[in-house]
């Protein structure tokens, strides 16, 4: 009867493990994965038995007996999704030891599906360490059930350190009839997504806050003020973030950045597990990836040095002779110098007897400035002449004005080039906005970066930092260099410029053009689902609407309305030198003139002078009898100014 009594318990538990074995095997082809390892109780019969299950449904299999001490990183580490079985219905099995290594590598995520083989549910979980469960951690607890065979428990945590509570829920049966089935077909996300007001940590930079002002209320409101555009836009997305999944954020307010912390304020927090999220964006740099996770890029930010570039102040002395080019000129000077030829040969052949070469090329110069000349003769050949230098004289001058006409329109404005090497060499005054992550951005390794920081390092303690309002001031009177974030300094730029600044504002990046990342902790019990929610924003085109929100817009500079840019002296001095010279040298000759008239023809000249003083009372210039100037250029003269009326 004992005997009896014996083998049919033995019996039963034979059979009960050869269903165990089974359903470790169901259990795994209906989460298709395929590679389980397993810690058993030791029978090694029963670890053959599902070994080979588990081999013949194509999986690969490794089983490690209770009661030995085994490396669990080592033997559980993975690339790929691992089953891990463990029975934890044996005394000798070190279950508390596997589940405090298993948390402390994090082996509670997507890579591993856990089946527990318990037999009584307040003592398997008793020995749980559910202190990184999260929303996606994949953990079955199987118990018998007198009525069903046995049951499947599903069992997750949605973040313990912020006091979520072990949710377990009843996920399936297995029978020996029919198998395994499961009831919870929802993916996990979905099903889990409830997080019941659990209270999230969410830290973040913010500077500007009023002290009037609550937290929340001051990233939430509109507010006048432009300040503080990354916490609001993070916050923003996060607590949308935070709507779909029905959990709450508790806030955490940063204002300063220690001088010895590398990656910020906000990473150390995030490193410490002082928060689950930042709401505040931060730049994406290999070195903080170890102090937390970066869930997405989602600002799109960059910070720039602004200057205005404000035309040469240099005269350009050739700018009159720029219109043609050197040989252009030449073939000028030397057509004319034949027309000139020409012309007074021709007038010589026309018994002209007043005209000479002077003459000729008076009358030459006269046409092709578009001044007047005279009409010489009534013979057709220095008519002809007086046509072809005319015609010559209209296409040399339309060819010119034409060429400054368009010079004048298409001159750019030369702005410098979007490097800190240029910059450096510019010699402008530099300064920057307070930003808490200037120095940060100091820090980059790019060359252009470290070749500008020894210049900026040159700079003052004291001169480096000044308020917005004074910089742009300070832009606003030229030669002068102010970093900020577009967004922070656009708004009082389009105040205080006028458009002709506007269109010369320049801008020379310190951060390119970039995404800024929210960034959870690294055990991020909240990674995936920030995950999940930040892409349905970005999809649904919340994101976009949010950073129109928050961005300033770029001061219109209206590049193709054409301004009427006055001449500027500088441009117009050569031609005032020209004038200067000219008179200058027109004295010079008349002083001579004067001189050689006084000392030779002293007596006459008195005379001459009286004659003057009665022509002018006259008011007529018709005497021919003039002796100041010689009778041939006189009548010229004459004639010259006939024509002119
Ligand atoms: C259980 O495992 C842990 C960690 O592997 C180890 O420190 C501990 O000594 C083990 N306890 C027993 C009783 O084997
Ligand atoms: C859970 O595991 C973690 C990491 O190994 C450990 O720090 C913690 O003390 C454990 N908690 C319990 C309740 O054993
Ligand atoms: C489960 O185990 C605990 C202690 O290990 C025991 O007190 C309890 O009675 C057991 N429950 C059942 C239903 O067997
Ligand atoms: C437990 O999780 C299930 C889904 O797995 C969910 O329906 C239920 O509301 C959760 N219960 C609690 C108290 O969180
Ligand atoms: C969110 O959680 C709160 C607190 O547990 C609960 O009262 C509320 O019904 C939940 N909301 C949704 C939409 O599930
Ligand atoms: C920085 O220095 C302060 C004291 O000056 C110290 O308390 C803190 O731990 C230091 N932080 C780091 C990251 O070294
Ligand atoms: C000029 O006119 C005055 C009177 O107005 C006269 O006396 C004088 O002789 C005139 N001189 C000549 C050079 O004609």
């Amino acid at each position: 009867m004992h005997l009896l009594g014996i083998f049919l318990s033995q019996a039963f538990i034979i059979v009960a493990y050869a269903q165990t074995s089974l359903i470790i095997r169901d259990y795994f082809v209906y989460k298709k994965v395929t590679r389980v390892v397993g810690f058993s109780c030791g029978d090694v019969e029963d670890d053959f038995l599902t070994m080979k299950l588990l081999t013949d449904a194509g999986m690969s299999t490794a089983i490690k007996p209770a009661g030995f001490q085994i490396n669990v990183l080592r033997y559980l580490d993975t690339t790929r999704t691992l089953g891990v079985f463990l029975d934890m219905r044996c005394p000798n099995q070190n279950v508390s030891g596997i589940f405090d290594d298993a948390s402390a590598y994090r082996m509670f995520d997507y890579s591993y599906n856990w089946l527990i083989l318990g037999s009584n549910m307040s003592r398997s979980l008793q020995s749980l360490n559910d202190s990184v469960f999260s929303i996606v951690t994949d953990f079955a607890i199987l118990l018998p059930d007198p009525k069903s065979g046995y049951v499947l428990y599903d069992v997750y945590n949605h973040c313990k350190m912020r006091g979520g509570i072990l949710n377990v829920t009843r996920l399936g049966t297995w029978r020996e009839d029919n198998g395994l089935a499961i009831i919870l077909t929802d993916s996990k996300i979905i099903r889990r997504r409830d997080y019941h007001g659990l209270r999230a940590k969410s830290a973040g930079i913010v500077l500007h806050r009023p002290p009037h002002m609550s937290l929340v209320d001051y990233l939430e409101g509109e507010g006048l003020e432009v300040m503080d555009n990354w916490p609001k836009f993070g916050y923003t997305l996060l607590s949308h973030v935070s709507d779909i999944f029905n959990f709450t954020m508790d806030l955490i307010e940063i204002n300063h950045w220690e001088k010895n912390d590398s990656n910020g304020p906000l990473m150390s927090t995030l490193k410490r597990d002082e928060a689950d999220l930042g709401y505040y964006p931060s730049i994406l740099r290999i070195e903080r990836y170890g102090d937390a996770r970066v869930i997405f890029p989602q600002w799109p930010t960059r910070t720039c040095f602004m200057f205005r570039t404000i035309p040469a102040m240099k005269m350009k002395p050739w700018i009159i002779l720029k219109p043609f080019a050197a040989d252009t000129w030449y073939m000028i000077v030397v057509i004319v110098v034949i027309t000139v030829l020409i012309l007074s040969f021709i007038l010589k052949l026309e018994h002209v007897s007043e005209y000479g070469y002077s003459i000729s090329a008076l009358i030459t110069v006269g046409a092709l400035c578009q001044q007047g000349f005279p009409s010489i003769t009534d013979q057709s050949a220095s008519r002809i002449a007086l046509i072809q230098i005319t015609v010559f004289g209209l296409l040399v001058f339309n060819y010119y004005s034409a060429a400054i006409v368009s010079a004048r329109l298409n001159e750019p404005l030369h702005k410098m080039n979007d490097s800190l090497y240029s910059l450096a060499h510019s010699k402008m005054q530099l300064a920057a906005e307070k930003n808490i992550f200037f120095d940060f951005l100091l820090r980059n390794q790019r060359p252009d970066v470290q070749y500008f920081k020894h210049v900026w390092n040159a700079i003052p303690e004291s001169k480096r930092f000044i308020p917005i309002e004074d910089g742009v001031e300070k832009i606003k009177g030229g030669d002068f260099a102010f970093h900020a974030d577009p967004d922070d300094v656009y708004p009082s730029i389009e105040q205080a410029f006028d458009r002709q600044m506007i269109c010369q504002l320049t801008e020379v990046h310190l951060l390119q053009p970039s995404e800024l990342g929210l960034w959870s902790n690294l055990k991020s019990h909240f990674h995936e689902i920030s995950k999940i929610a930040l892409l349905k924003i970005s999809t649904s085109g919340l994101r976009r609407r949010e950073i129109r929100r928050r961005s300033a817009r770029r001061p219109y500079c209206p590049n193709d309305e054409i301004f009427v840019s006055s001449v500027t002296i500088y441009e117009a001095a050569p031609i005032l030198f020209l004038l200067l010279f000219g008179m200058i040298i027109s004295l010079i000759i008349f002083g001579i003139e004067q001189l050689v008239f006084y000392t030779m023809h002293s007596k006459r000249v008195r005379g001459i002078k009286n004659h003057m003083k009665n022509e002018t009372k006259d008011k007529t210039l018709s005497k021919d009898k003039s002796t100041l100037i010689p009778p041939k250029a006189s009548n010229l003269f004459r004639k010259i100014l006939m024509t002119r009326r």
